[in-house]
């Protein structure tokens, strides 16, 4: 039975995977998820497998060296799908140094241990060992409106805190394949949306806000574009990469679906509109009047756009989900999940938003 370390599976996409995974695999794989629990990681999020027999949670920091190396050391890991890190751009920019800890030295600590764990004396690897770094299409930078895309072989131009610590991560995994010959692959992922994704992030905020009929912050024109990928798709990209893509090898994920943000306030502001019951009295509030347009996010990227066809021609990977199905299934979900939205909306939620918005 195959083994899996999990990092950051108690976040957004990393419980989205392992939902995945135990939907497609059921009992013929285990799956190990280390998470440290930040505010972003809940496991709330992973009720519905934590009383499987092949699914285990570790809680421990992957900067922490030991904590990471005894889960090399006691279990036999074959693959490791390293999603932990700090995610949210807007925190970079006030808080830098956290994103630098987590997301490069924790990544050092992550292929340090499972290299001593996977290396033979003679420098080649145990059989079937394979290591897939989850990164962003954000270490590419941006792009003009009027055109371009984000290819494998574009420059890395990082320009927030954010992506450039993951950058760095990125180039640390690099470095790890061409000085070891580290048995590796990179994903370089657009915005995805979906169940569980944390409410400091476009989607979840504005469909929370309107809700509650508060208001819905634009930043600068709204008109920085992104494009748009439903997260049971990534989840299906990278277990596709880990079992049909070349060792070595970046492959980048995207949405085929580009968007301003002012757009998709729109659609999500006309799909509320569309799915609340006739008589729901929070119809009579969701409207354009709450939309807000807000200072401008510092050093705000204008537009991102991956051309996923590396992972098509090599691995037959296309994005299945349409904007306006992934959309209506995340609000769905969202109205049958208001506990888990109030769970993490209480405390710190709360200081969180006042911090970043109040004043802006
Ligand atoms: P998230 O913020 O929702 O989840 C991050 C998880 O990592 C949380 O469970 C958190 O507790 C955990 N974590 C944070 N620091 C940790 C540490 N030091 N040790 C152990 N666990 C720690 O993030 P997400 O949106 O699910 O993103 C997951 C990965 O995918 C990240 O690497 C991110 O860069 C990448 N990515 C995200 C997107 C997106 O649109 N959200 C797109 C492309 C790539
Ligand atoms: O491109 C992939 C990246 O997508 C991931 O690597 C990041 O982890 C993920 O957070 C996301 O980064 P963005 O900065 O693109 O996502 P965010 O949801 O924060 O913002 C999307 C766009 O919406 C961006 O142009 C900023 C804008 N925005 C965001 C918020 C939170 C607003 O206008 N208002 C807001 O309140």
């Amino acid at each position: 039975m195959r083994t899996y370390l999990v990092t950051g599976g108690a976040g957004f996409i990393g419980s989205n995977y392992i939902h995945y995974m135990f939907q497609k695999y059921g009992d013929e794989i285990r799956i190990i998820n280390v998470d440290a629990l930040t505010y972003a990681g809940n496991l709330e999020n992973l009720k519905e497998v934590e009383g499987r027999n092949n699914y285990t949670f570790v809680k421990a920091d992957i900067c922490d060296k030991e904590a990471i190396s005894r889960i090399f050391t006691e279990n036999e890991i074959d693959r490791v799908v390293h999603f932990a890190a700090e995610s949210h751009v807007d925190r970079s920019i006030k808080n830098p140094e956290v994103f630098v800890q987590t997301n490069v030295l924790g990544t050092a600590v992550m292929l340090n241990c499972a290299r001593a764990a996977w290396e033979n004396p003679d420098g080649t690897y145990k059989e079937g060992k394979k290591f897939l770094h989850v990164s962003t299409d954000e270490v590419y930078g941006s792009l003009p409106e009027d055109g371009g895309y984000f290819y494998e072989t574009t420059p890395y131009a990082p320009h927030s805190p954010y992506s450039a610590s993951k950058a760095s991560s990125d180039l640390l995994v690099k470095a790890y394949m061409d000085t070891y010959h580290f048995p590796a692959n990179i994903t370089n992922c657009s915005n995805n949306y979906g169940p569980y994704q944390f409410p400091e992030k476009l989607i979840p905020l504005i469909i929370n806000n309107a809700l509650q009929g508060k208001k819905l912050p634009v930043y600068g024109d709204g008109k920085n574009v992104r494009d748009w990928l439903y997260v049971e798709d990534h989840a299906k990209a990278i277990d596709l990469v880990q079992e049909k893509g070349r060792l070595f090898e970046t492959y980048n994920i995207g949405g085929h679906n580009e968007k301003q943000n002012i757009e998709i306030i729109h659609i999500i502001l006309d799909t509320l509109q569309e799915m609340l019951p006739e008589n729901d009295p929070r119809k009579e509030h969701i409207n354009e009047g709450l939309i807000t347009y807000v200072q401008d996010r510092k050093g705000h990227d204008r537009r991102y756009a991956i051309a996923p066809d590396k992972i098509k021609a090599e691995i037959g990977w296309m994005p299945e989900t349409m904007f306006k199905e992934g959309i209506r299934r995340t609000i769905g979900w969202f109205f049958e999940h208001e506990e888990w939205m109030k769970n993490v909306t209480s405390g710190d939620y709360q200081k969180y938003y006042e911090d970043m918005y109040q004043g802006r």
